[in-house]
């Protein structure tokens, strides 16, 4: 394989055709496009499968007793919720919508947990009667709530708490969810935690096992996860003392990082397995207790790096001395990443991969949004209208956050199995019809 510089965040099987196209394991993106359309969002199998490998033996070879639970957030399909228990790992679901996935993907529910900071009492029970193994409680009246929803099925159900340790793992504010000043967890600082162990303990139909939390998303940084841990397993010693709380299972969330820009590069998954493991074995250790199941949630760097997203070069327009602009025909509608999170991308010109890239431009979206930018400042060869552009790491939460703005259709996404099979789709184009079925015309 010809080897260029953003081949470490593409997805492994990425290639070069001998006419300088970019492959995704043998398959040009040129042809993907005339065959599928554009925009387009390609996912390839070998990398979600490598990724859930890696992620399996790093954790197992640093804690025996551990299991991976991806986070289908990032993106949930039928087709990677199959690979997914396929590969032996869980699954969380944050709504009843990824829960509907997750029932007619025919995931086993004793793989499930539910997490969310406001589930509904059709969503509880949905999972219930489905027989999720575990719901994270994340509020008083989910408490509550679930205890009577579980007395009324006549069910016990296992259930683990989201704790906030107050740590911030220096990522993007509207993705930290661990720090005091947020929506998400009960505070141990605040005596929220203590309070909720009580509860729960004293509820007829609920079986706390665990504990959780989750600090934010993407974390470049190891330090958070080993002060988080010694601070909650220091906690759950005392509720050992003070309630005879068990820690069966324990859960330090997801939000590993992965390469948007090569020159950003994300600890390696080994890394963050060792840190975690060491830090909850020194823990245990100093506090007398037993080592816990470890849950970890990795979403984002699962599913991550097999997507590629390919736009059409439309419009280019030339402002001298100021900044050129290269329109496609996506943006802010399929990947709002930028304009929420001042997000970075690399850009390949996907047809012209072996050209040198001698043009500074700023590749911008089709949206009535002048914050509508996909990346600022990229350099490519000489842009042309007709061009392909691709963005390599985007298969976790683009398409999940996408919207219908501007009645913009959303883009299909093709499944790459291996070399010698075709492209599958798995999640086609919208229509027009697809946009008007909900409005009421008369
Ligand atoms: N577990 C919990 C409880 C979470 O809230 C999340 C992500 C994850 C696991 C998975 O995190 P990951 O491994 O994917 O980083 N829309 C944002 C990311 C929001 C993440 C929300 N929670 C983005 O596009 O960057």
């Amino acid at each position: 394989m010809n080897s260029f510089k953003e081949t470490e965040i593409l997805p492994f099987s990425s290639g070069v055709s001998p006419d300088g196209v970019l492959q995704i394991n043998g398959h040009s993106v040129d042809e993907l496009i005339d065959k599928f359309g554009s925009p387009l969002y390609i996912y390839d199998e070998d990398t979600i499968r490598k990724m859930c490998v890696e992620f399996r033996e790093n954790f197992c070879n640093h804690y025996e007793n551990s299991h991976i639970e991806y986070s289908c957030k990032a993106f949930a399909n039928p087709f990677v919720n199959k690979i997914i228990d396929e590969e032996g790992l869980f699954m969380d679901v944050v709504t009843g919508g990824e829960l509907a996935v997750a029932i007619n993907s025919n995931f086993p529910p004793n793989k499930l947990n539910f997490h969310g900071n406001n589930k509904g009492k059709d969503e509880l029970t949905e999972a219930l009667k489905y027989g999720v193994e575990y719901i994270t409680i994340d509020s008083f009246a989910e408490i509550n709530l679930l205890n009577s929803i579980s007395e009324d099925l006549g069910k016990f159900q296992k259930v683990m708490l989201r704790l906030s340790p107050s740590i911030d793992p220096h990522t993007h504010l509207l993705t930290s969810t661990g720090i005091l000043d947020s929506k998400f967890g009960f505070s141990i600082e605040t005596g929220d935690a203590e309070l909720a162990i009580k509860q729960t303990l004293d509820k007829s139909n609920l079986i706390l096992d665990g504990v959780h939390f989750h600090l934010g998303s993407p974390i470049f940084e190891l330090e958070p996860f080993s002060e988080a841990i010694e601070y909650v397993i220091s906690f759950c010693s005392e509720m050992r003392d003070k309630y005879s709380f068990n820690l069966k299972r324990f859960s330090p969330g997801g939000g590993f990082a992965i390469g948007y820009k090569t020159e950003k590069k994300p600890p390696k998954i080994s890394e963050y397995a060792k840190v975690i493991s060491d830090s909850i074995k020194m823990s245990c250790d100093k506090y007398s207790l037993q080592y816990p199941e470890l849950i970890v949630e990795p979403g984002r760097s699962i599913i991550g790096r097999s997507g590629v997203a390919i736009y059409t070069v439309g419009g280019i327009k030339k402002i001298k001395d100021v900044r050129t602009y290269v329109s496609v025909d996506g943006g802010m509608g399929d990947n709002i990443r930028p304009a929420l999170y001042q997000s970075e991308y690399s850009v390949i010109s996907a047809g012209k991969v072996n050209e040198e890239r001698d043009n500074l431009v700023t590749i911008a979206g089709k949206f009535c949004e002048s914050g509508d930018i996909l990346a600022k400042d990229v350099y490519i060869p000489n842009p042309e209208v007709g061009d392909l552009i691709a963005l390599p790491a985007s298969g976790a939460y683009n398409l999940m956050m996408a919207s219908n703005y501007n009645m913009q259709t959303k883009p299909a996404v093709v499944l790459i199995k291996s070399s010698s099979e075709p492209p599958y789709l798995i999640s086609r184009r919208e229509t027009y019809n697809d946009l008007l079925r909900l409005s009421i015309f008369e």
